[in-house]
């Protein structure tokens, strides 16, 4: 079985090439469903039906282990999944997300006070707020939502993006640590850690590799299923020119197809 990795579009890209660089002797598949994109603007209803499709297609794919490689989808669909579909409708799969790893992350270092910038519908579900005062209660928490991110990026404009990350970075100028709570972000990290030089940046890209190879030595029962071909596939609902092309930066000649 293979692990499949999920999102709307190009954080999942990023998610994935943060799992190829920790294990890549691993099988992986791809499924961006760009069609359907920006998933944070869309109601809670559609994103848990494009969640469900979409892991139903990873599963018809041969994937046991899943990673919703999106905040948004985790924090609307992930327990729906965890708790009612995946038991009835393949039991023998597993399904992750990423929040609750970041929230892990974030905690490391004696944080007090930390920012959350994600879309509007994680925000709208106060998933950081909730697991990150799960484990620390007395922390100061701030969610903004930066809606006009996820389009840039996609539109390969990232001078707007530049700029509109400059602009949300000081809304978290006194915080001291900041969540780029949304799998796309990793891509404007930099803007970020230049416009805070003082506070720490979380970004997925840099934790999830490392998070999932802790995770399967915990999980020796789901790591002896995986296969090790080396096998990278990378599928998308709405194929364009502009994937073709990060993807190409990101895993040279691999092509990505349309499912
Ligand atoms: N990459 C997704 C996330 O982590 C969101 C993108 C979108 O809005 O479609 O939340």
């Amino acid at each position: 079985m293979k692990i499949g990795v999920f999102d709307s579009g190009l954080g999942g890209l990023v998610v994935t090439k943060a799992f190829i660089n920790a294990l890549p002797e691993y099988d992986y598949v791809y499924y961006g469903d760009t069609e359907h994109l920006p998933y944070g603007e869309k109601t809670s209803g559609q994103i848990l039906s494009y969640t469900i499709e979409a892991i139903k297609f990873l599963i018809s794919q041969n994937c046991g282990l899943i990673i919703i490689a999106c905040n948004t989808a985790t924090s609307i669909a992930l327990r729906y999944l965890q708790q009612r579909f995946i038991p009835s409708f393949a039991p023998d799969v597993k399904v992750l997300g990423v929040v609750i790893p970041t929230v892990e992350e974030a905690l490391l270092d004696n944080a007090q006070k930390v920012g959350v910038v994600a879309t509007n519908a994680t925000v709208r579900s106060h998933i950081y707020e909730q697991e990150l005062h799960k484990i620390k209660p007395d922390l100061e928490v701030r969610e903004i939502a930066a809606p006009e991110l996820v389009p840039f990026i996609e539109a390969d404009n990232f001078v707007e993006a530049k700029k509109s990350a400059i602009e949300y970075a000081k809304k978290f100028e006194d915080v001291d640590s900041l969540i780029l709570g949304c799998t796309h972000y990793p891509l404007l990290k930099e803007y970020f850690r230049e416009a805070l030089p003082k506070v720490r940046i979380i970004s997925q890209d840099e934790l999830m590799g490392a998070k999932l190879a802790d995770y399967l030595r915990r999980h020796i029962e789901i790591d002896i299923c995986l296969s090790r071909n080396r096998d990278y596939k990378f599928l998308v609902s709405n194929w364009n020119e502009h994937y073709q092309k990060v993807a190409a930066m990101l895993f040279p000649g691999i092509p990505v197809r349309e499912k």
